[in-house]
């Protein structure tokens, strides 16, 4: 053989073990990495009003009642609480003397003044054929307007309010407890009129949909963009380089593969923030996980999953799935040839037991299989919430090279009330390491912490018990075969701030 042929047969025979095409699958080898240091970017990309509560702030009518605020009325004459029965389906009478689940109500903020109401069963208020108020239908939209009231306040007294039902005349509680949409007498707001209830407050959520629809159409897209191009910037990106971080989970919501036409009341720009974060990020050596947190239909109903109302459904249709999916497949070939490009997050905090194992297991299949199609990126898969068994994905998860679950590990919840500073490190050397030791098997997935943070539920904790709970913390999730990620780098209380954490020596990463 000729040099030449020798020569040939050596290069191509080499370049059968080099991945020539973004497609290759990986081999586990290629999966064995330094465990990354991160900083969650939360409250950016996805709204969190928690996060910045003065992102809120100027919102010009009604800021109380945003979309998913949940209320309860009490007729004043009958001085009981209006009550769906049985939850929904039926009507709606003035009958109970407390107010629990049933005489709970969901705002759907049509405009500044209109809303539509949903119930614990989630049918919305409406008018039947004898003129009573009802909650059976299951379906509405901002512009069904037989399912839109009014909310009319006392000046002097915003929670004092009368509400016009669909057909202009006021709802009115009758002597027998029934509700009826036929008052159409003034008032002077007295406790005899039967037209007047005292509303009560329970919940509001703060989440992208209620912030951008809070503003409306007109200023919420310039609200968002300042808010975007100032709550994180290029330094905070040369922050985390230089405080021991390698890396940045950034929640992105479902929305952002729209670009510049999501449906309202969303908003574009995202993604060209998004374009500048892997600038960024590449600019100072850090990598970059794109976490799809906020899902369609909603994975978990909180205000960080986009959600108008709370209901959780993603799941539940595979239409749900496949919307995921086409998310995956935007943010995937988007970005697949940036070298910032870490890791894809398929989904944030899936809650059991209304997002099912089946459910998950068949989106993580389809998300991880469209991943492919593009990169050999670590692919996260997230731990359901409210699980007895932390394992239940391990085996799953075993049979994809490159995945990763991702655990998230908070002290705040009613077993720790009462703990000392003590005992909450104590049940991080004990219980959170033997949970992680249990998620960790060979030839498993890796496993991410990626999301903890260093608050407690313990009342004035000093600096030094901040930084020892933290410093036991990075010492027990720092043995997570693919790392962790604070949560998160910028916050309105302090201790949620990893920046505030780490410039003020509470936490030394
Ligand atoms: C609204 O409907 C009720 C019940 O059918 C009726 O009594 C009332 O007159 C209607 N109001 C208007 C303004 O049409
Ligand atoms: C919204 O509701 C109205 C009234 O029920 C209906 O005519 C319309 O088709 C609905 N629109 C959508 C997009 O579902
Ligand atoms: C938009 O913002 C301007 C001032 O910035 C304010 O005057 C106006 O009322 C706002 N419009 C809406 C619909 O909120
Ligand atoms: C933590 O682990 C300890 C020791 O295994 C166990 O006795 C305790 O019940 C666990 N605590 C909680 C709150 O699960
Ligand atoms: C915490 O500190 C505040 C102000 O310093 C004090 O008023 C309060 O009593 C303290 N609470 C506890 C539980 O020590």
């Amino acid at each position: 053989m000729g040099s030449r042929l020798i020569f040939f047969l050596i290069i191509s025979s080499l370049l059968c073990f080099i991945p020539i095409s973004h497609a290759t699958r990986p081999t586990p080898d290629d999966y064995s990495p330094d465990p990354i240091k991160a900083a969650n970017l939360g409250g950016w990309l996805v709204t969190e009003g928690w996060l910045k509560p003065e992102l809120f702030d100027n919102i010009p009518v009604n800021k109380d009642l945003l979309d998913g605020t949940q209320i309860q009325l009490k007729s004043v004459t009958q001085n009981n609480y209006l009550s769906a029965q049985n939850g929904g389906g039926s009507t709606i009478i003035a009958n109970q003397p407390t107010a629990s689940t049933w005489e709970t109500f969901k705002l759907w903020r049509v405009t500044e003044i209109t809303f539509q109401f949903r119930v614990l069963n989630w049918q919305f208020f409406g008018i039947d054929d004898n003129g009573n108020l009802v909650a059976t239908s299951t379906s509405s939209n901002d512009s069904d307007s037989s399912h839109t009231f009014v909310i009319i306040r006392k000046d002097d007294e915003p929670n004092r309010i009368r509400i016009k039902a669909p057909n202009g005349s006021l709802l009115q509680v009758n002597s027998d407890a029934t509700v009826t949409a036929d008052y159409t007498e003034n008032t002077n707001w007295g406790d005899d009129d039967p037209s007047v209830f005292v509303m009560t407050n329970v919940l509001q959520l703060k989440g992208e949909f209620q912030v951008t629809n809070g503003y409306g159409p007109d200023n919420s897209t310039s609200v968002m963009k300042k808010h975007w191009n100032s709550f994180i910037v290029e330094d905070d990106f040369k922050f985390v380089s230089e405080n021991g971080l390698n890396a940045v989970r950034i929640p992105v919501g479902w929305w952002i593969r729209f670009d510049q036409n999501p449906p309202r009341p969303f908003v574009g720009g995202s993604l060209q923030v998004l374009d500048n974060a892997f600038s960024w990020a590449e600019k100072y050596n850090i990598k970059v996980i794109i976490d799809i947190h906020a899902m369609p239909s909603s994975q978990n109903g909180w205000e960080h999953s986009g959600t108008r109302d709370g209901l959780q459904s993603w799941g539940q249709t595979d239409d749900s799935i496949d919307q995921s999916i086409l998310v995956v497949d935007f943010l995937t070939s988007r970005y697949a040839n940036r070298p910032g490009l870490y890791a894809i997050e398929l989904i944030n905090e899936p809650l059991a037991p209304g997002v099912t194992l089946d459910s998950l297991k068949k989106y993580y299949k389809s998300g991880y299989d469209t991943i492919r199609k593009y990169s050999n990126v670590y692919v996260i898969m997230s731990n359901r919430l409210s699980i007895g068994d932390p394992i239940e994905l391990i085996q799953f998860a075993s049979g994809f090279s490159g995945s990763v679950i991702d655990v998230h590990y908070y002290n705040y919840a009613s077993i720790f009330e009462g703990m000392t500073v003590q005992q909450n490190i104590d049940y991080v050397y004990q219980n959170r390491s033997s949970a992680l030791n249990s998620l960790m098997v060979s030839n498993g997935p890796l496993i991410f912490v990626g999301e903890w943070g260093d608050g407690m539920e313990v009342k004035n904790a000093s600096k030094n018990d901040y930084q020892r709970f933290g410093s036991a913390q990075l010492d027990v999730y720092g043995r997570a075969t693919f790392g962790w990620s604070y949560w998160t780098l910028k916050a309105a209380q302090n201790q949620w701030s990893l920046e505030w954490m780490i410039k003020n020596g509470y936490i030394n990463v």
